[in-house]
């Protein structure tokens, strides 16, 4: 019986661990072309914190064929995007201090990674968000949605 008692918890422990690193932290690849790898992420608000790591598995400069990750309100994101153009590539493609912006990576090129994390603490279960490419032109096609599940 005490044996049972501890392969229960055990498996528990596995079955809870492996639930939060899905998760809490996930990969999204990008290349030379328009898309994100993923377009549906669910991310639990008992993360507390939820890592994105971005990957260009491209061979394009950032310059030409950029991308990154920015996360807003669906409702935000077309006018986070077009307020984004104007910042430039120097400031990622994102305006100063817009507080609609609840989380971004900066613009990477071919071959490299970045990631960024950030509080769940602004989400809303069953919130409706939505992350975009902000690059110029690539907003509209380059976009997925973020679901948040209590
Ligand atoms: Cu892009």
């Amino acid at each position: 019986m005490k044996i049972l008692v501890k392969s229960i918890a055990f498996l528990s422990l596995i079955v809870t661990s492996h639930a939060a690193v899905a998760a809490c932290n996930m990969d999204v690849e990008v290349g030379d072309a328009l898309t994100f790898s993923v377009t549906q992420m669910t991310v639990e608000k008992s993360c507390g914190n939820v890592t994105i790591n971005l990957k260009h598995t491209g061979k394009l400069a950032s310059s030409v064929m950029g991308h990154n990750w920015v996360l807003t309100k669906d409702t935000d994101a077309n006018d986070v995007a077009s307020k984004g153009l104007a910042a430039g590539l120097a400031n990622n493609y994102v305006a100063a201090g817009d507080a609609r912006v609840l989380a971004a990576t900066k613009i990477i090129g071919g071959g490299e990674s970045t990631s960024v994390s950030f509080s769940t603490e602004a989400l809303t279960a069953g919130g409706k968000y939505i992350y975009v490419c902000t690059f110029p032109g690539h907003s509209f096609v380059m976009r997925g949605t973020l679901n948040v599940g209590a």
